[in-house]
């Protein structure tokens, strides 16, 4: 059953804007390890960071709690399976809050926007 749905788009230059001004610090605030190596090894690794970060924003609204509650960006992690599928993985300060729930995702990016869709299963 549908639970939840969640949809964000993000300009790719905010991205690229917020990545030369703060560098290593913003990536690691806002992206896990394997987003960042995933991403880096992209031809254009700010169309694939920002369609990660439009992907957190969807997946947020779906599950409904936002950044509250000591929530980070990291605590939603797109893991992409051998095909390239994204897919989700929830940290623990959110499963401790809404329990272990499945989410789906699809992102798509272009040189200047990404937008990502998420759905909360039951
Ligand atoms: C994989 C494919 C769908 C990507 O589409 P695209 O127009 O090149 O690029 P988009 O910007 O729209 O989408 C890119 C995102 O699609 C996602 N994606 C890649 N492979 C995917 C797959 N097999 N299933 C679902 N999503 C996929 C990825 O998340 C990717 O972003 P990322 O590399 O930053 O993780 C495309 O290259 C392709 O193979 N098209 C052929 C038609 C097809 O097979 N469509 C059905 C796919 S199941």
């Amino acid at each position: 059953m549908l639970d939840g749905l969640g949809v964000d788009l993000v300009e790719v230059g905010r991205i690229r804007r917020a990545h030369n001004r703060w560098g290593e610090r913003f990536l690691r605030r806002v992206f896990t390890v394997e987003e960042r190596a995933y991403c880096m090894r992209k031809a254009h690794p700010e169309q694939s960071l920002a369609a990660r970060f439009a992907a957190k924003e969807a997946v947020l609204k779906a599950i409904g709690t936002g950044l509250s509650g000591g929530i980070r960006w990291t605590d939603v992690e797109v893991v992409n399976d051998e095909s390239g599928r994204p897919g989700v993985r929830l940290g623990e300060r959110i499963t401790r809050r809404i329990g272990v729930k499945r989410v789906l995702l699809t992102i798509s990016h272009t040189r200047e926007l990404a937008i990502a869709q998420a759905v909360l299963l039951a």
